[in-house]
C-alpha cells in the first residue's frame, strides 16, 4: 500500500524533480527568488495521483467539477469530519524548509469550514501542524487555503491532508502546490545584535522552524534568549488533565541549552490556549462561581504550575507567570476570563505562590500588552501594587511590546517604562514586533519602502529608549526571528506582514540597522520619498531624548546629495551586478540591485546604469539617488555605501511601475565601464 502510494506520488511531482528538493541550491539558485514547486496536484490524467483517504472514505477522480482544467479530486463516505483526502510528503519536505501549500476545496452541498494541516510521526507518536486554520467553504465555489509549514523534527510518517470542522459532507479538492523559496546563506559579515546592545540579554521568540538549519544559525548568531513561542503553554504542556508532554518544548529547551541561550518560559496561565477541560467542572459542565469549581480549578492550576515549572527547574529563569490578567475596560481593571470568573483574583495569587515555591530562584513575571495605554499601564501598575502589598511575589511586569510603525509615539513608551519604576520590579520587554500596518484595512502584497523606513527609525528609537532604561528593562525580546515566520500574518486578519528584524528570507533588514547602527539607515532614500520619510510620532523627540551613550547621532540626517566623488585609483577595474525583481503584483513592482566590485582597486564613488526597454519607471528607490530620465536610469552612491572595496559591495532597493512585461535590463555600466550581470 505504501509502495504504491510512493509510486503514485511520483507522478505528480511535476514541476520539480525531488533530487531538486534535495540539492542545495547553487549561488545562482540562492539569489533567485522564484518560488520551486515540489509538488502538484491537478487531478488532470484521470488518477487520484497517490491521495488517499485518512480512514475509510472514498476517493475519486472526477469531472463533475474542477477548480482547473476537467478534473477534480471527489471525497465521499466521511463518517468524520476529521476524514478526508491526504497525500504522502514524507520524501518531498525537508525538515527546516518553509513550504508554501496551496489547496483549492470546494463542497458538494451544504456550508463547513475546511482546514489544511500536516500530520506527522516521531517514534509512533503522532503530531498534528495545522497550516490553515478554518476557512468557510461552500458547494457555490472553489475556495483556497494557502499557508506555510516547516518541519522542524525527524519524522517517520508525513502527511498532508484537508479535513472539516463540522460536518462528514462530501467536498472536493483541486490544484494542491507545494513550493519553496530556497534559502539565502545569513550574513555573517554585520555585526550580531547581541554584541551591539550589551545592556542586557536580547531574545527571539522561537517554534521547532526556528532552530533548524539556517534559522538556527541567524538565531544564535544575534540572540542570547528565546522564549518558546507556543511549546510551553498549556494546550501544549497539559493538553489532557495530568498528562504532561513536552514534545514540543524539550527540542527547544535543548537547542538553548547546547547553545548557551537564557530561556524565558512563557506562559504558566492565559485565558487563550488553553484547554476546554480545565474549565469544566466534575459534573463536566462549564465551571461558575460556586466554591467546589474555584478549588477544583485552583488544584488544576497548582498541579499545572508544579509539573510544567518544576519540569525544566532552573533551566527556565523567567516565568510570565500570568499573562494578559488586565482589563482596562472594567472597573476593577480585571480580565473576566475564566480564570477570573471561577476564581476571582485566587487564580494570579495561587499562581505566584506556587511559582516561587517551585522555583525559589526564577524571576516571576505579569506580562501585558498595551502597557503604554495609560488606562491599561495604571491598571496593571494598581493590581501589582496592591498584590505586592499582600506578599505576593512578583518580580517583574513585562511589557509585549506589540506595536506598529506609527503607533505609540516615543513618549508613551517612554511613560510605560516610568510608571513602573517605583514599584521596585524588574522590567522585561517580551514580544516585541512592529507591524508595518497602521489599520486591519491594510494590506500589502509586499513591504512598500516608506513602511520599511519607518519600522527602522522605531526600532531604533525603541532600542534607544530600552538601552537608556537599562536599569529597569533586564531583557528585550523580539516575537519571531525573521519575517518568514510571524505570528501577525494572520492575527488580527490575515495579511503580510513584516515586522521583524530579518526579512523573509533571513537578510537584515532597515529595521536591524535601526537597532544595530542607526547611522546606517538611509533617511532620505531619493527626493522622491523625502515626503515619506519618518512621521514626527516616531522619530526622537526632545522631550524623550535619548541619552548621548546611545547613539543616536546627527549624522543619520546626511542627505544622498553628500556623496563621494569618484576618484582614481590603482589596481584593475571590474564589476558584476545582480538586478532582482523581489515582488510584483498589477503595475507594480520591488526590485533591488547588488553592485559587487570584482577589481582589485577599490572603487571611491560609483554611479551606475541601465536602460529599461519596456517602459518601466522607478517611483521610488533607497539607499541609493535616482535620476531616471525616459529609458535610461543612473543611481549614484549615497554618503555611506560609496566606496567598494575589493569583494565589496553594495545594494539598493526601489519601488517601481510596469504594464506588459518587465524584463529585467540586459546591461549595466558602474562608472561607464560594463559590469557582468549574475
Ligand atoms: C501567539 C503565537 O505567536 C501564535 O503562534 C499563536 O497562534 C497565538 O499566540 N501575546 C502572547 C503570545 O502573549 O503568547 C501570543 O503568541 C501573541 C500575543
Amino acid at each position: 500500500m505504501r509502495a504504491l502510494a510512493r509510486l503514485a506520488l511520483a507522478t505528480v511531482l511535476v514541476a520539480a524533480p525531488i533530487a531538486a528538493v534535495t540539492l542545495a541550491p547553487t549561488a545562482n539558485a540562492a539569489e533567485d527568488p522564484t518560488p520551486i514547486t515540489v509538488l502538484t496536484s491537478n487531478f488532470e490524467d484521470g488518477t487520484v495521483q497517490g491521495w488517499a483517504g485518512r480512514s475509510a472514505e472514498t476517493l475519486a477522480h472526477t469531472t463533475t467539477v474542477a477548480h482547473g482544467g476537467t478534473g477534480s479530486l471527489a471525497v465521499t463516505g466521511r463518517t468524520a469530519a476529521w476524514q478526508g483526502p491526504s497525500l504522502d510528503v514524507l520524501d518531498v519536505f525537508e525538515k527546516g524548509t518553509a513550504y508554501t501549500i496551496s489547496a483549492w476545496v470546494r463542497m458538494a452541498s451544504g456550508s463547513d469550514n475546511a482546514r489544511l494541516s500536516v500530520e506527522r510521526r516521531t517514534g509512533g507518536t503522532a503530531a498534528y501542524d495545522q497550516v490553515v486554520g478554518n476557512t468557510a467553504v461552500t458547494a457555490n465555489g472553489w475556495v483556497n487555503l494557502t499557508g506555510r509549514y516547516t518541519l522542524a523534527s525527524d519524522v517517520e510518517f508525513l502527511r498532508v491532508y484537508v479535513e472539516t470542522a463540522s460536518t462528514t459532507e462530501s467536498f472536493y479538492i483541486d490544484d494542491v502546490t507545494a513550493s519553496y523559496v530556497p534559502a539565502l546563506p545569513i550574513q555573517t559579515d554585520i555585526p550580531s545584535v547581541q554584541d551591539v546592545v550589551t545592556e542586557f540579554p536580547v531574545g527571539a521568540s522561537i517554534t521547532g522552524a526556528e532552530i533548524v538549519t539556517t534559522h538556527g544559525e541567524l538565531l544564535t548568531k544575534h540572540f542570547n534568549s528565546v522564549t518558546p513561542g507556543n511549546a510551553l503553554k498549556w494546550d501544549a504542556t497539559e493538553p489532557t488533565e495530568n498528562t504532561f508532554t513536552y514534545a514540543q518544548a524539550d527540542p527547544l529547551m535543548a537547542f538553548a541549552r547546547t547553545h548557551d541561550l537564557a530561556v524565558r518560559g512563557h506562559t504558566l496561565v492565559w485565558h487563550n490556549q488553553t484547554p476546554s477541560w480545565v474549565f469544566t467542572g466534575a459534573d463536566g459542565q462549564p465551571m461558575t462561581a460556586t466554591a467546589e469549581d474555584k478549588e477544583l480549578l485552583l488544584a488544576r492550576l497548582e498541579n499545572h504550575i508544579r509539573n510544567v515549572a518544576g519540569h525544566y527547574g532552573d533551566q527556565i529563569g523567567v516565568w510570565d507567570v500570568v499573562n494578559e490578567v488586565i482589563d482596562e475596560n472594567q472597573s476593577d481593571g480585571l480580565r473576566r476570563s475564566n480564570w477570573f470568573n471561577v476564581a476571582g483574583l485566587d487564580y494570579i495569587r495561587t499562581a505566584f505562590r506556587v511559582a516561587r515555591e517551585v522555583l525559589p530562584n526564577a524571576k516571576l513575571y505579569i506580562n501585558d500588552y498595551n502597557t503604554n495605554v495609560p488606562a491599561k499601564r495604571d491598571k496593571l501598575y494598581n493590581l501589582i501594587a496592591q498584590l505586592k502589598a499582600e506578599g505576593v511575589p512578583i518580580d517583574g511586569v513585562g511589557h509585549q511590546v506589540h506595536i506598529n510603525v506609527s503607533w505609540p509615539t516615543l513618549a508613551e513608551s517612554e511613560a510605560m517604562i516610568q510608571k513602573f519604576i517605583p514599584l521596585g520590579i524588574d522590567q522585561q520587554v517580551t514580544e516585541m514586533d512592529v507591524s508595518i500596518y497602521t489599520s486591519n484595512s491594510e494590506s500589502f502584497p509586499t513591504p512598500p519602502a516608506d513602511r520599511l523606513l519607518k519600522q527602522a527609525y522605531v526600532y531604533r528609537d525603541m532600542f534607544a529608549l530600552f538601552r537608556k532604561y537599562a536599569a529597569e528593562i533586564t531583557s528585550v525580546t523580539l516575537w519571531g526571528l525573521a519575517d518568514d515566520n510571524t505570528w501577525l500574518d494572520t492575527f488580527p486578519v490575515t495579511r503580510k506582514d513584516a515586522p521583524l528584524l530579518f526579512d523573509t528570507r533571513l537578510q537584515a533588514k532597515s529595521a536591524y540597522w535601526g537597532v544595530v547602527d542607526p547611522s546606517k539607515i538611509n533617511p532620505s532614500p531619493s527626493p522622491s520619498v523625502s515626503s515619506a520619510s519618518p512621521s514626527p510620532s516616531v522619530s526622537v523627540s526632545p522631550s524623550a531624548s535619548v541619552s548621548p551613550s546611545v547613539s543616536v547621532s546627527p549624522s543619520v540626517s546626511v542627505s544622498p546629495s553628500a556623496s563621494v566623488s569618484p576618484s582614481p585609483s590603482s589596481g584593475t577595474a571590474g564589476c558584476a551586478v545582480t538586478y532582482r525583481v523581489t515582488g510584483s503584483w498589477p503595475g507594480g513592482f520591488q526590485g533591488d540591485v547588488k553592485i559587487t566590485n570584482t577589481g582589485t582597486a577599490p572603487i571611491a564613488g560609483w554611479s551606475l546604469n541601465w536602460q529599461y526597454t519596456a517602459g518601466q519607471k522607478i517611483s521610488q528607490l533607497w539607499n541609493g539617488a535616482l535620476t531616471q530620465s525616459g529609458t535610461a536610469v543612473t543611481v549614484a552612491n549615497t554618503s555611506w555605501n560609496g566606496t567598494l572595496s575589493p569583494n565589496g559591495s553594495a545594494s539598493f532597493g526601489f519601488l517601481g511601475s510596469w504594464t506588459g512585461t518587465n524584463p529585467v535590463p540586459a546591461a549595466f555600466t558602474l562608472n561607464g565601464a560594463t559590469c557582468t550581470t549574475l
